[in-house]
């Protein structure tokens, strides 16, 4: 070893230069190091925020509707553009409109036949078939009536049309229905077999007039076991995150192609029999997947969203609109006038909203809604995003109407501009500039980049000349590393995911949120890839970028260690990386609560790193001998997780020996090439 290292080590060691016999001691013990992490524990720094890591959730590659919401039936209520889209039907089946559901009025007529040996039947097909599991039961129901009065009956198939067994039903069920009135009719069926791709078939005796309206099926087992639930296996890869955000319901769904078409969370709560259908931009937006199926039935509300952000443990964040239809698609004129009388409307939005979440049920309606809904407790909502990705003159000056409206009635809440959609233009610098004067709370940065970009932006948070000490914290809403390649998620790009996080972390007095995005996706029905997780109709996949991010959710700390990083030898410095290039990052947190220091060390050289981690200025009566090891390996650039072979990428558990003297631990790993590895240290 170089003397020049060795006097780095002994600073960074803590002892004075000259003592190089004792150093010496001390590093021929340990093997010729490439780079010295340097801990310093004597102080605290930043409190982390709960909320710091979390989960933005929007309606894009079929997360709700035929993704993370249970129900199995696409277009129950017949209310698509095209009232049979996702249905067959044969026989005498008429479409009428004067149904129970004033918002959702069609409903089906199964007809008489005129034939003893005749059915009319209709049969769904689900979102790309309907998965039912051997053994598992279903919850059929159905709004129903004989017009005519008297009794009918129906049966109710789950069946693989494509089999070559005798019988296609996979299970089935009758149900009785009885007079002229509507009523809910709910019936149980289990399915004798695994399928992906099964329908429900519902048909007639041919013989009596019966109405169908709100035809659903559920599994049986939801998440948390609500009747209008969630699939239990894409909830659970949620709560098994532990985001301490969920931000809902988009992204540019909430912004609409034009304004009629944005999300109205106020249409998303109430019975969820007449929530009305809203389009789904991503049915069209990419011309190369087009998805003429998509809809939003809203039965994932917001009441749902709220319930689940509760039930995750996640600080609920929803967004709203701010007055504008979606700027990349429309000019300024499709906006609601920049007015108070123009956008009060959105100015009600916010406040219902505030209401609906955490207002008192016996004096206001819309948390009296709530409680119906079942939660009379309140929600606690703290944040509120307006608008997405505005940017420039129509965006501030209707945003500079509905804020200080919202924050005279609510001062508690904490409100969320946006910088725009880029992270780095005149768009992004004047967002920033409007959102300090109009005196947002946080404001939303999106950045969806290569890993050049990432490289480059490694530093990112610690401008302070631009983040500067006052004004709105940094909510990095939507981001991820995209890369090269045809792929649901490349593990190869993840390991820059997780070498900028060093930097989120590192400045967590800036930056107070971090959501990446999309969130979720099905395989068959994707439009933006990469995506954190995937799933078909019958399983699960946590791609390496969730693992990333469980990774820092699940060891998030309370507050920032002050941290220097002394690469091959050099000055040990607090921003480590030479711009653009590939290196070795690290960031350091302690756990007040759970009394113990944990080091993230980010590898994204092609080369494996000898390395000290040196955790500085403790005052302690025992050392602690081993830490826990978690590494999360991408070095296999192309190697991804997808449902049926969901564990490709993993975390795996190891420990590793400290060495401790004098108030100061250290550990000398090896960190392999493209590797992630986290170091705990239980004091
Ligand atoms: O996450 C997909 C889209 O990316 C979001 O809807 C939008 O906010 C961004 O452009």
């Amino acid at each position: 070893m170089k003397l020049r290292n060795i006097l780095f080590s002994a600073a960074v060691f803590g002892l004075p230069a000259f003592h190089l016999s004792s150093v010496s001691c001390q590093l021929s013990t340990v093997r010729a190091q490439e780079n010295i992490i340097t801990v310093n524990a004597k102080k605290l720094g930043a409190p982390i925020q709960p909320t710091m890591y979390g989960i933005f959730f929007e309606d894009i590659n079929y997360a709700a509707d035929g993704g993370l919401y249970a129900e199995l039936v696409k277009n129950r209520s017949f209310e698509f553009p095209n009232p049979f889209t996702g249905w067959d039907i044969s026989g005498q089946v008429l479409l009428r409109n004067d149904g129970p559901f004033d918002r959702n009025p069609h409903y089906v007529r199964l007809a008489p036949s005129g034939h003893r040996d005749k059915h009319s039947m209709i049969e769904n097909h689900g979102f790309f078939g309907i998965g039912v599991k051997s053994g598992e039961e279903y919850r059929f129901s159905v709004w129903a009536r004989v017009p005519d009065g008297g009794n009918a009956k129906i049966w109710i198939d789950l069946v693989d049309n494509a089999t070559m067994e005798e019988d296609q039903k996979l299970g089935n069920v009758g149900l009785d229905i009885s007079g002229k009135e509507w009523k809910k009719y709910t019936a149980t069926i289990k399915s004798k077999r695994t399928f992906a791709k099964a329908h429900l078939r519902i048909w007639g005796d041919g013989k009596v007039t019966t109405d169908l309206e709100h035809i659903s099926l559920f599994p049986a087992k939801t998440y948390k076991g609500h009747e209008n639930g969630l699939r239990m296996d894409v909830a659970q890869t949620l709560e098994d995150l532990h985001p301490g955000v969920f931000r809902f319901p988009g992204g540019c769904i909430v912004e609409g192609t034009e304004l009629a078409t944005r999300y109205q969370w106020k249409n998303s709560v109430g019975p969820v029999e007449n929530r009305p259908l809203n389009e789904n931009r991503w049915h069209y937006t990419f011309t190369q997947r087009y998805f003429p199926d998509y809809f939003q039935s809203y039965g994932l509300g917001f009441f749902e969203y709220f319930q689940l952000a509760e039930e995750i443990g996640a600080e609920p964040l929803p967004v709203v609109n701010v007055g504008m239809a979606c700027q990349f698609q429309n000019n300024d004129d499709a906006h609601a006038p920049a007015t108070k009388e123009g956008l009060q409307q959105f100015i009600d939005d916010c406040i219902d909203l505030i209401d609906f979440a955490n207002g008192d049920p016996t004096t206001n309606q819309w948390a009296k809604l709530r409680a119906d809904m079942g939660h009379p407790a309140p929600f606690n909502l703290k944040f509120l995003a307006i608008g997405n990705e505005q940017w420039e003159k129509p965006f501030f000056d209707r945003l500079a109407i509905i804020a200080p409206e919202v924050r005279k009635v609510h001062p508690e809440i904490k409100l969320i501009g946006t910088s725009g959609p880029n992270a780095e233009d005149d768009h992004f610098r004047n967002g920033w500039k409007a959102m300090r004067e109009l005196k947002a709370d946080l404001v939303d940065e999106h950045f969806y980049r290569d890993i050049q970009w990432y490289k480059d932006w490694m530093n990112r948070y610690s401008d302070r000349e631009f983040y500067t000490k006052d004004g709105p914290r940094v909510f990095a809403g939507e981001w991820a590393c995209h890369d090269r390649g045809k792929k649901y998620n490349h593990a190869g790009a993840s390991i820059y995911e997780a070498a900028f996080m060093t930097n989120i972390e590192r400045n967590a007095d800036l930056v107070h949120m971090a959501t990446y995005a999309p969130l979720f996706a099905h395989m068959e029905g994707w439009q933006w890839r990469p995506d954190l997780i995937w799933y078909d109709n019958l399983g699960t996949a946590r791609t390496a970028s969730y693992y990333v991010q469980q990774l820092y959710m699940l060891n998030r700390g309370t507050n920032v260690l002050p941290t220097t990083i002394s690469l091959n030898g050099g000055t040990p410095v607090a921003n480590p990386v030479e711009k653009g290039k590939d290196g070795v990052f690290a960031s350091a947190v302690m756990d007040k609560d759970k009394n113990e220091i944990i080091v993230k060390v980010i590898n994204t050289q092609e080369k494996a790193s000898t390395t000290s981690i040196n955790i500085t200025g403790l005052k302690l009566k025992g050392f602690p001998t081993t830490a826990e090891v978690v590494t999360l390996d991408c070095s296999n650039y192309d190697a991804e997780n997808v449902p049926g072979k969901p564990e490709v990428i993993s975390p795996k558990s190891s420990t590793t020996a400290i060495n401790a003297e004098k108030g100061n631990l250290t550990l000398s790993p090896t960190i392999p090439a493209k590797t992630f590895q986290l170091f705990k240290v239980k004091l």
